[in-house]
């Protein structure tokens, strides 16, 4: 029988398997196809027309070509939707092939103008603010400024939460009352929809690097955005012309990430936790930026907007620029290395690396490094930081 209401660790199992074991497997078939047959002309072109403008495949109809429609794909967003609690889901290649796609799906509609919540995510402060996608930019730096940002033009209010690389935490649910009718993307990949789902909030678009904690394991690449059928066509209309498709066998292993995702994030969440509260007061720290640690939550956001702080965790050390880079460059078990959210613990150097582009005025401070919590037991990366900190 199955249960009246599944909870989360249920549906991140099961949400996409549909059909599976009717077919007599147990895990989806990976379709490598590029083309499939066409029944007729007619319906050839039919199938066409409804998926190069947006559409989902129809009963009947052929997928055409992968570019339009994958079905390794389409399990994928039925289950990250089901986990986020969206209508639906669009995903692509990577987070800024999903970014852009937004973007570009606001520009075509006639609305080029981004209100944008910093800090950010370095390559989405990046986009945004030299304008490729053909958007203008107005930063804020807090949800209280977002109405008065908001012109006749602008398409999407951008926020990040918890914030990239400070971990601050952004009200979701005041960024949405500020933006008025302008739908509000929640880049949601540090959070996952484990701990929080930002729809439940006003949000209208949750974008996730899937690179991150979906796949989990450092070895794929992917984006997603979920959201309403409003949105979708036009996301997969883009997606479609403009070819930034996830390909299928990136697609099967998102989906089986994304099975183990609960256990793997909350693992992650109590080592980050436990680590944060040892760390902080260390003497070669200024500060330990951790959402949980007093002062990181002024509005009490952890337990209300969501589940829980997360695993990543920012160290600012006191000895500023030099300091920093003494201290990666120490580490021995844990990995100096860009990305985030997957099973080994990796550190970074946001100001010089991941917000590099970032203009000097938001630019993280040059004593920040920001590190993604593995599974490592955590005597173990404790013991790698305090070495690295003395040093
Ligand atoms: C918070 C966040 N959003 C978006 C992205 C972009 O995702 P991708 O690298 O999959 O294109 C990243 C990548 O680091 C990220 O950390």
């Amino acid at each position: 029988m199955q249960p009246s209401k599944p909870h989360l660790e249920t549906r991140a199992v099961h949400a996409g398997m549909e059909g599976v074991i009717e077919s007599g497997s147990h895990v989806p078939t990976i379709d490598l196809s590029t083309t499939n047959p066409l029944p007729s002309v007619e319906l050839g072109g039919d199938s066409y027309e409804n998926l190069a403008t947006g559409g989902t495949l129809e009963p009947g109809q052929s997928a055409v070509y992968q570019r339009l429609w994958q079905p390794g794909v389409a399990r994928f967003e039925t289950a990250l939707a089901n986990l986020e609690g969206s209508e639906t889901a669009v995903a692509f290649a990577t987070g800024m092939a999903a970014l852009a796609a937004c973007l570009l799906a606001s520009v075509t509609a006639g609305k080029p103008h981004v209100v944008a919540l910093r800090p950010l995510y370095g390559g989405t402060d990046h986009v945004l603010d030299n304008g490729l996608m053909g958007t203008t930019v107005t930063w804020v730096h807090s949800v209280d400024e977002i109405a008065a940002a908001i012109q006749p033009d602008t398409g999407l209010v951008v926020i990040e939460t918890p914030a990239n690389p400070t971990l601050e935490l952004v009200n979701i649910a005041k960024a949405v009352a500020g933006a008025g009718d302008v739908p509000v993307l929640v880049d949601n990949t540090f959070a996952t929809p484990v701990l929080q789902r930002p729809i439940e909030h006003g949000a209208t678009l949750v974008l996730h690097s899937a690179t991150k904690y979906i796949g989990g394991h450092g070895d794929v690449m992917g984006g997603v955005i979920a959201t309403n059928e409003e949105w979708a066509p036009r996301l997969r209309h883009v997606r479609a012309l403009t070819g930034g498709l996830l390909h299928a066998f990136a697609a099967y292993l998102l989906h089986r990430g994304l099975r183990t995702m609960p256990l793997r994030v909350r693992a992650q969440q109590e080592t980050a936790t436990a680590l944060a509260e040892r760390l902080n007061g260390h003497p070669a720290l200024a500060r330990v930026l951790f959402p949980t640690l007093p002062g990181c939550d002024p509005e009490g956001l952890i337990g209300t907007q969501s589940e829980g702080p997360g695993s990543m965790l920012s160290l600012d050390l006191a000895g500023g620029y030099d300091a920093a880079t003494k201290f990666i460059e120490s580490l021995k078990l844990v990995s100096h290395a860009v990305s985030l959210g997957g099973i080994d613990t990796l550190a970074q150097h946001p100001a010089s690396l991941t917000h590099r582009p970032v203009a000097t005025e938001a630019k993280p401070g040059g004593g920040i490094v920001r590190i993604s919590i593995g599974l490592e037991h955590i005597d173990d990366i404790y013991e790698d930081i305090i070495q690295a900190l003395e040093a």
